[in-house]
């Protein structure tokens, strides 16, 4: 308890500074203050939304994400910038991309989501080298409170993303629409051109554009109003995975941001499996299924890096972990949301269709720490559980669990479905939407549940079966020296202490 009382005065004297300077982006708080995730991604200080501009360049995985300099809720959207070596341990850089005035109207012009690409032959004629880093994100502008316009503008940076120039013929593309954004481009290497995926988010549909030098776009054609139309898309993504088991089968997976499995108050995000001839999608499915990225209630806005595959040529894939519905109020200060752990993707070939496969990013586990054998304590863990499907109607384990509160991540048998329960995980009160459950229907393999959970302070990640599905949650515990317990009949489990990324000789 003295130990929580100690971060409390820490983060108010944080809050106290910050507060009136957007420059203070690059101070150094502990990391220790409550809820503060161990080895996710958090800003500093202040508010954060979307990831943008994932990128590998030379040594260097770079994190650009939605960020307001001035407080702990949305506003000012700007690029904030963090760079890394291994996708895990992290350094806080400068604002790359800032809130600006439109030049020509002077209206303010917000910098949301978008990309990095690295243009390795200077295709834009904008490198002062051979080289260099090109973002292209939708320019926000808006007036009075109101949006004027979403168009696309590019910046670039030569020196390694470290300063970057507005392109002065902005924008890019602009097809005068109040909403129309999040570009994704990607160089698509068997036509030598760009391509660019985006969402006209009202219409459900997702634009193919195509460029030779990043500056001018043509439309190619168009995808939508298929899967899950309940809420606007955002968040586009198109990219190859490759199968499981069969490496050199790869399949085109189209993902992007839209309504919750569980429900239209939340947001989720949903995959498309098929085929791209460079113009286009095509869905494999005739009829298609709708299938869900991710079954919590935190896992939103994900894309994959741009020039970086793993070794097995797998893609990666980051999403911000909270929900638009509860986002501006969790109890965390002096940041608000966190980044997902860097997932690896591929594809399963299932009686129920291809579907998406997440794990973890390998690196991970070099975070792992103590081996836990019996008494399984604390907050920042790695937990692999079995589960003898039907040997209980009801079996698995609870986590971040005190006197009172605890979470239940367990396996029903009636329902063939996975669930994780947060209605008493702690602070819970503070948004009416926030007590849930969430669950995934998935059968055993060889009578067998395996979990996968990643426990962060306030953000817990289950993978399971191998990362058939996955729920990403937050939660914030109320109480202090937490355990996990497993229950019900034919569970085991396996711990690990995770170590800090962020605190030095952290535990
Ligand atoms: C998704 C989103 C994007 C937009 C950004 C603004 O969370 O709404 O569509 O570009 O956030 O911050």
């Amino acid at each position: 308890m003295i130990m929580r009382v100690a971060r409390l005065m820490t983060v108010i004297a944080l809050i106290y500074v910050g507060a009136c300077s957007p420059t203070k982006e690059l101070v150094q708080t502990p990391y220790q203050e409550l809820y503060r995730p161990q080895y996710h991604f958090t800003p500093a200080i202040n508010w954060t939304n979307d990831p943008n501009g994932l990128v590998y360049y030379e040594g260097e995985y770079h994190l650009f994400y939605q960020y307001n300099p001035f407080s702990s809720t949305w506003g000012h959207m700007s690029w904030g910038h963090a760079v890394s070596k291994d996708l895990l341990h992290w350094e806080h850089l400068p604002i790359a991309l800032h809130e600006y005035l439109d030049p020509r109207t002077n209206d303010s012009t917000m910098v949301f989501s978008g990309t990095v690409v690295i243009d390795k032959n200077n295709t834009s004629g904008l490198c002062s080298g051979k080289e260099c880093m090109v973002a292209i994100y939708t320019s926000h502008v808006h007036s009075r409170g109101h949006t004027v316009v979403q168009h696309q503008s590019l910046a670039y940076s030569n020196d390694k993303g470290r300063t970057w120039t507005r392109y002065d013929k902005n924008p890019i593309l602009d097809m005068e629409l109040k909403d129309f954004r999040d570009p994704k481009v990607f160089w698509y290497e068997p036509e030598q051109k760009w391509v660019m995926a985006l969402v006209v988010p009202d219409q459900f549909v997702v634009r193919f554009y195509e460029s030779k030098n990043l500056t001018s776009w043509t439309q190619t054609g168009e995808f939508g109003k298929k899967g899950d139309i309940r809420k606007i898309w955002e968040c586009p993504d198109l990219y190859e995975v490759p199968v499981e088991g069969n490496p050199n089968q790869k399949k085109w997976v189209l993902s992007l941001s839209c309504s919750h499995p569980q429900g239209l108050s939340f947001v989720g995000m949903q995959y498309f499996v098929g085929s791209f001839d460079g113009q286009t999608f095509q869905p494999d499915e005739s009829e298609v299924k709708t299938r869900y990225v991710d079954y919590g209630k935190d896992f939103y806005a994900g894309i994959v890096y741009n020039n970086f595959k793993t070794e097995s040529g797998n893609p990666v894939m980051i999403g911000w972990a909270n929900n638009w519905a509860y986002g501006a109020s969790i109890p965390t200060e002096p940041w608000r949301s966190a980044m997902s752990i860097p997932r690896e993707l591929s594809l399963r070939d299932t009686q129920d269709g291809m579907q998406l496969v997440q794990k973890p990013l390998l690196a991970t586990g070099t975070l792992k720490g103590e081996v836990l054998s019996g008494n399984i304590e604390g907050n920042n863990l790695w937990l692999e559980v079995e589960i003898e499907a039907g040997k209980s109607e009801d079996s698995g384990i609870r986590i971040l669990k005190g006197g009172i509160g605890e979470t239940v991540i367990g396996y029903r048998n009636s329902k063939q479905a996975v669930y994780l329960d947060r209605t008493r995980s702690g602070f819970v009160s503070f948004h009416p939407d926030f007590a849930s459950e969430e669950s995934a229907v998935i059968e055993p393999v060889d009578g067998k549940i395996k979990l996968e959970i990643l426990v962060d302070e306030s953000i817990v990640e289950v993978f399971v079966n191998g990362g058939l599905r996955t729920i990403s949650d937050q939660v914030f515990p109320s109480e202090a020296d937490l355990r996990a317990e497993i229950f019900g009949e034919g569970v085991s489990v396996k711990g690990w202490k995770m170590k800090s990324a962020w605190v030095k000789d952290g535990n």
